[in-house]
């Protein structure tokens, strides 16, 4: 489905209105694009005149700040469902043919888009003119979270447009729908509380404020609208509160309700989560579990001292999720009916973010900063862990590999407070079916770190480099390498098995603490660079089966090589390459266009700048560098993407392998032959292998056959 807009034609002060149209083929009826925005990369555009809207102008408007106008919220496009005879395939109905039913037509449950009516429109007024009325009653009541949302990290976004309260997070019906609920709740507590006693009367109040939480998450200006799957995506579908130009809006009364919906939905986890916890209650028969639970700081706690046999941590991680910035969306409602009946959780107006253990710029005055903060604040916890822990007791850490930055951060701030990295091994987790994490290959596991108490610390620091390999680096690498042998049979994707390898060099570096090369203090960075090194090798020699050796090959070709081997031909992050390239001591080169390639290095070209060099010049068409960069991520280029100048005068062995395969297209194998011959002499052995990787290691059908019919007729 689309949705078209109407202008009445006036070009000053004209108005809009909206219809909907069935897309078929990617157009509409009329030749419509259902993929036509009026606003792209924050820039709008005047649906009347057709001019740009600059983004500053919509923001203006969006605070109330701009002369032109103000913005407001439009229902433009209504779901719904409806019953059907269902068809059989000459298009007539059909009808049961036994059965209590026999006779009766078939219907089927079907969804369909329309523009809003008179009446849907005049249900808007409505519940704003309701709103408006309840206001001040709700106000005096307190129920309604008009606090300000403060300035922070992730709450910059909705403050730029304009909404100032948590309040403003909601159009007049949907902020109606959600005080109503709370207003009841309010209302039955005492009878709740009454009747089941104060105990199982508070856990019923706390479930039915979680079902009044699902619906802010699902019913706010912050959802949207996913239109492949047709479904509602709720608020916290990302972590974060960046503008959603359009979002959707529940229906929130009746038995279909999206608050009868919410309802059902907290049932059904918390009847998941008693069937799980049932062995425990049928072998307590009864009693209660021996559970307690604190709230506050893992910086301080009152446990006594080497009290704990097992610490399980899954700390925030780094800059990833801005936790308690984000959960003042749901703070503010639930102090409004849960206060009294947990006064210490909900005495604050908002969450604390002064103890929050993430780096968080806003908080902090700057990205640096904040990363002290990270440290420092991680530094006291684990310090803490280490007081309240057994001599003997275990301490696993998880964590979901981002940046470098990341690891650094939270491996130092552990090894420095006296702990030794014992394991690491990669986990499944969540994080990979997040939406900003999918399809991004380093994303695809957790890594659980497993910790004990380091009793010794040396006196005298260990050195690195050392004698004769007895260095703390080669045992480094001698782990690793060890590692390695022991993932094989897991068989671990090359991106967990880096990570996994990461933790192999920590455990060395954590038990040899510290470790001076030269007056220089070894950072955990430095121990994992000295990893990927190993990986790498590791990658080249099993991807070529041994027959290429990194240092064999020309080091643009060795890095693309080895990230070809991890990431094949997909998208993957800068610091991934980043950490790869310091690893082998190559670096990553921004090119604008052409260059020569000299000493240690790849060139990267900016994949847009291409793209337009691409329109600019005919001639010098397609990309000079192996690798592609577009915002935060990179990519191998594909052979017909190479630009052709280049690769009719190659550089290194992997412009070779782009040049005969392109040739190969062009004149099948007498031309890739003659290629071959003049530009590989000598070396036509390292092409093949190269071309051997680049089949085996292919993941796209087409490609990988082609490849292999280039090495049946080149070889024979
Ligand atoms: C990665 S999440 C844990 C998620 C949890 N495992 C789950 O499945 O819901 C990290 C948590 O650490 C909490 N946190 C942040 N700073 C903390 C601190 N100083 N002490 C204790 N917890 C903290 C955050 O609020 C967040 O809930």
């Amino acid at each position: 489905m689309g949705v078209r807009i109407v202008t009445d034609g006036r070009s000053q002060g004209g108005t809009v209105r909206f219809e909907t149209y069935r897309v078929k083929g990617n157009r509409g009826p009329n030749g419509e694009d259902p993929n036509f925005a009026t606003v792209n990369n924050g820039v709008g555009m005047c649906v009347h005149c057709r001019q740009a809207i600059p983004a500053d102008e919509i923001k203006a408007q969006a605070r109330g700040e701009s002369p032109h106008g103000r913005w407001t919220d439009r229902l433009y496009c209504v779901v719904a469902v409806r019953y059907q005879p269902k068809l059989d395939k000459n298009g007539n109905p059909q009808r049961y043919k036994s059965g209590e039913r026999a006779g009766e037509v078939k219907t089927e449950k079907v969804r369909f888009f329309r523009p809003p009516n008179e009446r849907d429109l005049q249900a808007l007024a409505e519940a704003e003119k309701r709103l408006q009325e309840k206001w001040p009653e709700w106000e005096q009541m307190g129920l309604i979270p008009t606090e300000s949302i403060p300035q922070g990290h992730k709450t910059a976004e909705p403050l730029r447009f304009g909404m100032n309260r948590w309040c403003d997070m909601f159009t007049p019906r949907q902020l109606l729908g959600h005080l109503i609920l709370v207003e009841e709740l309010n209302r039955i507590k005492p009878q709740i509380l009454n009747e089941l006693g104060e105990e199982r009367g508070r856990a019923v109040v706390t479930y039915l404020q979680f079902m009044i939480d699902k619906g802010l998450d699902y019913n706010s200006k912050q959802t949207r609208w996913h239109y492949g799957r047709s479904v509602l995506i709720n608020t916290f579908g990302r972590h974060d509160f960046s503008l959603k130009w359009t979002f959707g809006e529940m229906i929130f009364t009746g038995p279909n309700s999206g608050a009868a919906w919410a309802l059902s939905q907290v049932l059904d986890a918390y009847s998941g989560i008693a069937e799980l916890l049932k062995p425990l209650h049928e072998k307590l028969n009864g009693s209660a579990p021996p559970v307690t639970i604190l709230h506050g700081t893992a910086a301080h706690t009152d446990l006594p001292e080497k009290s704990v046999d097992l610490i399980c941590m899954d700390p925030p991680y780094y800059n990833n999720v801005q936790y308690a910035e984000l959960s003042d969306y749901f703070y503010v409602w639930q102090r409004r009916t849960l206060q009294d009946l947990y006064p210490d959780v909900y005495r604050r107006r908002l969450t604390n973010k002064t103890d929050e253990a993430v780096a968080n710029p806003a908080r902090d005055g700057s990205s640096a900063n904040a990363a002290r903060e990270y440290e420092r604040m991680m530094g006291e916890i684990f310090s803490e862990c280490r007081r309240v822990l057994k001599d003997d007791g275990i301490m696993t850490v998880m964590f979901t590999h981002k940046t470098q930055e990341a690891w650094e951060a939270l491996t130092r701030s552990l090894i420095e407070n006296g702990w030794t990295i014992t394991t690491s091994l990669p986990v499944e987790s969540e994080a990979s079916e997040s939406t900003h994490q999918k399809n991004m290959a380093s994303a695809a596991s957790s890594i659980f770190l497993s910790c004990r108490k380091r009793f010794k610390t040396n006196d005298v620091p260990a050195t690195w480099s050392g004698f004769g390999g007895t260095g703390v680096a080669q045992k480094v690498r001698e782990a690793v390498r060890e590692g390695l042998k022991e993932f094989a049979p897991l068989k671990l994707n090359p991106v967990d098995e880096m990570v996994a390898s990461y933790g192999r060099a920590l455990q060395v570096l954590s038990e040899n603490w510290p470790v001076l090369d030269g007056d220089e203090l070894v950072t955990p960075m430095r121990a994992m660079r000295e990893a990927s090194a190993v990986v790498a090798e590791y990658q080249v020699a099993r991807i070529t089966n041994n027959r290429l050796k990194v240092e064999d090959l020309n080091p643009e070709t060795a890095i693309a090589l080895t990230l070809y081997g991890i990431f094949g031909l997909s998208e993957f992050p800068y610091d991934e390459a980043l950490s790869l390239s310091r690893s082998l001591n190559i670096s990553l080169e921004a090119k604008p266009a052409g260059y020569t390639v000299k000493g240690r290095m790849i060139g990267i070209n900016n994949e847009n700048q291409g793209r337009r060099a691409r329109h600019q010049h005919a001639e010098e068409t397609g990309y000079h560098a192996p690798l592609l960069r577009k915002n935060s991520k990179l990519r191998l280029a594909r052979p017909e993407e190479r630009n052709k100048r280049r690769l009719e005068n190659p550089q290194t062995e992997w412009d070779i392998l782009h040049g005969l395969i392109m040739s190969y297209r062009e004149g099948d194998v007498p031309v890739a032959r003659a290629y071959l011959a003049q530009h590989a002499e000598g070396k036509e052995q390292v092409i093949l292998d190269l071309l051997s990787v680049w089949a085996a290691e292919m993941s796209e059908d087409t490609l990988r056959k082609e490849a292999e019919a280039m090495l049946f007729g080149l070889k024979s």
